[in-house]
């Protein structure tokens, strides 16, 4: 949460820190501002509540000059959105400028502290304590930037990406980590900070990880690192593999469209180079083939959308490896005493890898001995660097919060995990195994082919636009796509919508029937699981005989759908561990086109962010 930039180099840092922003702004807009220091020597500052346009405004009717800069975009915890807790935040002679991504635990104590001494707070937040934090530090050590930044840290609780500037210091940045993202971007003569790549990718696809409980400082020559007591460290280089056309809307209103099209090429791109001869294989496995045989029990652990794609994946691994899994939200997972051991894997589901809650689950079962495998869409994230193993999906950078291909990608990343399974342990036949892999790997022409048959969806969403609420069923893998089909809704268009088991709608939900309710289906496979099929029709009937409007997600060629259905959604027939991969897309395409119908901005929803790194 929170999107940070930093520029030092020849460019106008003003121009190059807003553009970072934009490409940010996914990751919190609730304000945003910048800092850069003048040529003079002096800050300017502009902060602005609301969207990156208010801050456009504000610039606009200014003249900031300066090569040395920083912004934020801002998800609020501590201190109402308003241009007052607007980043960047400054000490009382303004001469020290800090942006916060995180929170600061220890905030009220060290701010009780600091009015003691006389300091006078101009915001609500937790993170202006840094500014006077580092003012005070270097008045006391002479005026040593680094080392300033450096002692704060050290005082500091909680999760905290720190930009900051020192107008005596004009020609460098201090920046510093804990839990909380932030990486370099390494041009000639410039250097570029951000939470993620996309805040510099237009200028330097060479990048650098900054690890924990790390301080760097950027200056146009370069970079230096540090630990918080002033080690130095060597920072882990890597090239970024995808450009700025993949972080632009290339022609569609919305990031979400654009990624929703992308689907097949990101299910496609995640499978690609698993399969070695008839073998799986992982990413990084720093695992060895017995400790994989070993696994008695195993628990998905993952947040949002990830969540359910954790609850697909049991299904495939369960069937195909005879262990049995648990799936849990990591923020519940985490604070219980799970039974864990080092027979137990814990396969952590992050697309972005910095999901606070995902994070402590990671570090609690590994602490408990617990093996890891992470399953992640960025690369050197957090938790994939924290884990014994890692399956890295390869679905591109997502910008819409509501994650779409991202997800398709982690349930092809989870059942070739379960693959992966069960060629250690034995359970199948490597030619079996590789069968499977060429079914999966059908799967991104199906997606395709779905694509091309949703048209019908964007009239129907329309039409129910101003329902009050719409319910999701499914049975078995159709489950947790309800489920998802309901969340993509709550958080895009703003409406009461569930998902529920088909088989639980007698025991409360069918009482929510009234008549005219839109009611969303996904249909078991007829052939795949005809017993299924058969109670999901006697359902159809009970709530259609309700008055509930059906909405029916079925596979081509399933005539007995229609007979309850007031709509039928057809998708290609697939294989039913894999038949989330198509049924997924037309509920995606139904609440991006009910969100723009209410005339909501579909890439970014009220309140939320793409990646919670606070609790
Ligand atoms: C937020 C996003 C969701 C995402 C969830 C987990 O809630 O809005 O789209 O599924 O975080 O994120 P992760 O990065 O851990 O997959």
């Amino acid at each position: 949460m929170c999107g940070i930039v930093g520029y030092v180099g020849p460019r106008p840092a003003l121009e190059v820190v807003v553009e970072g922003l934009r490409r940010l702004e996914y990751r919190g807009y609730d304000s945003s501002g910048v800092a850069i220091i003048g040529p003079d020597g002096v800050l300017q500052v502009a902060k602005k509540a609301g969207r990156i346009e208010n801050l456009d405004k504000e610039i606009a009717a200014r003249t900031i000059a300066g090569s040395t800069g920083m912004g934020h975009t801002r998800w609020a915890t501590h201190g109402a959105p308003t241009d007052r807790n607007a980043h960047p935040h400054l000490d009382a002679q303004d001469r020290v400028a800090v942006v916060h991504n995180g929170i600061i635990e220890n905030f009220m104590v060290l701010r009780a502290e600091l009015e003691a001494s006389g300091v006078e707070f101009a915001s609500e937040t937790d993170s202006e304590v840094v500014a006077h934090l580092i003012a005070a530090e270097l008045a006391r050590n002479g005026g040593d930037f680094p080392d300033a930044v450096r002692a704060v840290c050290r005082r500091l609780d909680g999760a905290f990406t720190l930009v900051t500037l020192d107008t005596s210091c004009p020609g460098s940045i201090v920046a510093a980590r804990r839990n909380s993202p932030l990486v370099v971007g390494v041009g000639k003569g410039e250097t570029f900070l951000g939470s993620d790549v996309a805040a510099f990718i237009e200028f330097t696809r060479d990048a650098v990880e900054l690890g924990q409980d790390q301080v760097v400082v950027i200056t146009r020559d370069g970079y230096e690192i540090t630990d918080f007591t002033g080690e130095p460290v060597n920072g882990k280089h890597f090239h970024i593999d995808w450009d700025l056309s993949a972080a632009e809307k290339g022609g569609y209103d919305y990031f979400m469209l654009k990624e929703i099209e992308e689907q097949p090429a990101a299910v496609a791109d995640t499978l690609r180079g698993h399969l070695v001869g008839a073998r799986i294989v992982l990413d990084e496995q720093r695992l060895d083939n017995q400790e994989l045989r070993d696994v008695d029990k195993v628990f998905v652990v993952a947040c949002g959308t990830a969540y359910h794609a954790g609850l697909i994946g049991k299904q495939a691994i369960e069937h195909w490896t005879r262990i049995p899994v648990e799936v849990e939200m990591a923020s519940e997972f985490r604070y219980r005493d799970p039974v864990l051991n080092r027979q137990t894997l814990v396969v952590a589901i992050s697309q972005s890898g910095e999901t606070a809650d995902t994070l402590e689950a990671v570090r609690h079962a590994r602490q408990q001995g617990a093996r890891v495998l992470a399953i992640c869409n960025t690369n050197g994230a957090q938790i994939p660097r924290e884990s014994d193993a890692v399956f890295y999906t390869h679905a591109g950078p997502e910008i819409g919060v509501a994650a779409t291909k991202t997800f398709l990608a982690q349930i092809a990343a989870v059942e070739l995990v379960g693959l992966a399974l069960a060629q250690a342990r034995g359970t199948k036949w490597g030619d079996e195994i590789a069968g499977e892999f060429e079914e999966l790997a059908k799967i991104p022409a199906e997606i395709a082919r779905t694509l091309d048959c949703v048209q019908d969806v964007r009239a129907l969403a329309r039409d129910i636009a101003s329902s009050k609420a719409v319910l999701f069923l499914g049975r078995h893998v159709g489950f947790p796509v309800a489920l998802e089909g309901a969340l993509k809704l709550k958080e895009l268009a703003y409406m009461h919508a569930e998902g529920f088991p088909a088989g639980e709608l007698k025991h409360g939900p069918i009482a929510l029937i009234e008549d005219g309710l839109p009611v969303v289906v996904v249909m078991p496979s007829p052939r795949g699981r005809p017993l299924l099929h058969q109670k999901m029709l006697s359902n159809i009937a009970e709530i259609a005989a309700r008055g509930a409007r059906t909405i029916v997600i079925a596979e081509e060629g399933d005539t007995a759908a229609r007979i309850h259905a007031a709509h039928v959604v057809e998708v290609p027939a697939v294989p039913t561990l894999y038949s989330p991969l198509v049924t997924t897309v037309p509920l995606q395409v139904l609440a991006a086109e009910i969100a723009q119908a209410r005339g909501y901005d579909v890439d970014k929803p009220r309140n939320l962010a793409k990646s919670v790194t606070v609790e």
